[in-house]
């Protein structure tokens, strides 16, 4: 409930604070923080990272995803397969049945199995007659065969384990079943690194690896796909021919959707999201970005269902200067109640469409304190917005692309966190994220800032989920629906 001194008003969220006022009589543990970034995709944290190019590329989008939360791969890259070999590293990453295992040839070399460790960070490969999957299964090189190997010339028949001396498990006991279990077990009673699944004339039809199970274990919260690999979106931009390229070569790596992410919905985005729903039916569309309820019903009543999610936020973030330079935008906290708001109207008419609240996110900026303040985030989700966006509060960690580097005037670590409006990041392809692509003249909408170091994700992220979880139990919310429904949204003075 807003307080009604805040109605028809302009609030950041440092103006709000909410009032508890029930009895919690549960622990923090017990909150429980499912929510949706999209129709489709359910997450069990609400936070998503965000395309910008010192932000998510796979080691941010794995992070994420482990934890239960997703990362959206921006696309500055050089090139369109620069952005989708991320997404398909985040794909990779964990798997059950790996159905698409990199498989070589017993002529292929020691160094080959090196430019895969390279390239998708790991070292199994298959070897089968021809070099692809679905021929006869030869045997099988993992690091142990390679790791004392000088001479990168051997090919892989000299020091692959063979057929002979594999244990393998049939598709008809596993991968048909879609029983991961039965594969658990074998790997785990023979203490496998990796068990190859045949048909019944020995063809490599998938691949389970141990280090996958551990994984599993390690992360209950994973943001998976029903093959149980982790799930990742990729942004694209607002011109339908580069979309297009990215959207098909997306598909074939597994993405299982996509942000059509602009400083402000184009018209065209619109297009995207109806030609990506009409191509590709499973692919699960976000546009953005919005900031109030008039551009909401607008955008709901020319898609209808080509949008599964929303973004809101037009200059909040902290490397942006629209507000500063354009005189454009508004304060999150208020275009998050007012998106959220008419949503909630339009919910009969169009059914429910999932809101993300994009930017301004803040927390105390001193790496050696606790995470303190992930207040904002229950803020922004109290307003309506079932997920939020992060760029800055995730820039400093090791996941993020770029280099660490020595403050000597702050006299600390920082990492260098960019605008994707910023004249750094507009001389590679960013420029269309602000429609200016085509002209000469660029006006820039972002900065380049430096944020504190933070290490790393794996220790932060469990932090501030925890920090999320206390601020609900401090008010009595076990889950987001109830903090919706009643949370206290007050004005604090000035
Ligand atoms: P935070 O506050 O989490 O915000 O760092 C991240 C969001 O900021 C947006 N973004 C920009 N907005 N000019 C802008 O007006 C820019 O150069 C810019 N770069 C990123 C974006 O929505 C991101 O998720």
């Amino acid at each position: 409930m807003l307080h009604p001194d805040l109605k028809n008003k302009e609030f950041p969220y440092k103006d709000i604070t909410l009032v508890p006022n029930r009895l919690p009589n549960f622990e923090r543990d017990e909150v429980d923080l499912t929510t949706d970034f999209t129709k489709k995709t359910k997450l069990k944290t609400p936070l998503v990272s965000s395309p910008m190019d010192t932000v998510t590329e796979s080691e941010m989008a794995i992070l994420m995803a482990l934890f239960g939360g997703i990362g959206v791969i921006h696309y500055n890259f050089p090139s369109i397969e620069e952005q989708i070999s991320e997404a398909e590293k985040v794909k990779r990453f964990e798997a059950g049945f790996v159905k698409k295992p990199i498989c070589l040839s017993p002529s292929n070399k020691v160094e080959d199995i090196y430019k895969i460790n390279e390239r998708y960070g790991f070292f199994s490969a298959p070897i089968t007659e021809d070099g692809t999957l679905k021929s006869k299964l030869l045997g099988i090189v993992t690091h142990r065969d390679v790791r004392y190997q000088k001479n990168m010339k051997l090919p892989l028949k000299k020091v692959m384990t063979p057929k002979e001396k594999l244990i393998v498990a049939y598709r008809k006991n596993t991968l048909d079943k879609n029983d991961i279990e039965a594969a658990n077990k074998i790997i785990q009673k023979n203490n496998l690194d990796t068990l190859p699944i045949v048909d019944e004339n020995f063809k490599l039809v998938a691949l389970v690896t141990d280090s996958d199970l551990r994984k599993n274990e390690a992360y209950p919260l994973a943001t998976k796909d029903k093959n149980k690999q982790l799930k990742v979106f990729i942004a694209v931009e607002s011109r339908l021919d580069l979309a297009k390229e990215r959207i098909k070569k997306g598909c074939e790596v597994g993405i299982d959707g996509i942000v059509i992410d602009a400083g402000i919905v184009y018209r065209e985005q619109i297009e995207i999201a109806k030609y990506t729903k009409k191509k590709f039916p499973d692919i699960e569309v976000v546009l953005g970005n919005i900031d109030s309820g008039q551009m909401l019903k607008e955008i709901l009543k020319e898609t209808r269902d080509s949008v599964d999610g929303l973004k809101i936020g037009v200059g909040p973030g902290a490397a942006c200067i629209t507000q500063q330079e354009l005189g454009t935008g508004r304060a999150q906290a208020s275009a998050v109640y007012d998106c959220a708001q008419t949503a909630k109207k339009l919910t009969g008419k169009y059914g429910k469409i999932p809101l993300c609240a994009d930017g301004g996110i803040k927390i105390l900026n001193n790496p050696d304190s606790d995470i303190n303040k992930p207040g904002d985030i229950t803020k922004a989700l109290s307003l309506g917005s079932q997920t939020v966006m992060l760029g800055s509060l995730l820039a400093g960690l090791d996941e993020a692309p770029g280099e660490k580097e020595y403050d000597y005037k702050e006299e600390k670590m920082v990492k260098k966190y960019r605008g994707m409006g910023s004249p750094e990041a507009m001389r590679t392809r960013s420029s269309v994220r602000y429609g200016i692509d085509k002209t000469k003249i660029k006006i820039a909408e972002g900065k380049e800032i430096k944020i504190p170091y933070r290490g790393s994700g794996y220790d932060f992220v469990p932090r501030l989920i925890a920090g999320i979880k206390q601020s609900f139990q401090k008010q009595g919310f076990r889950n987001i629906g109830e903090l919706q429904k009643y949370a206290d949204i007050r004005p604090l003075p000035e």
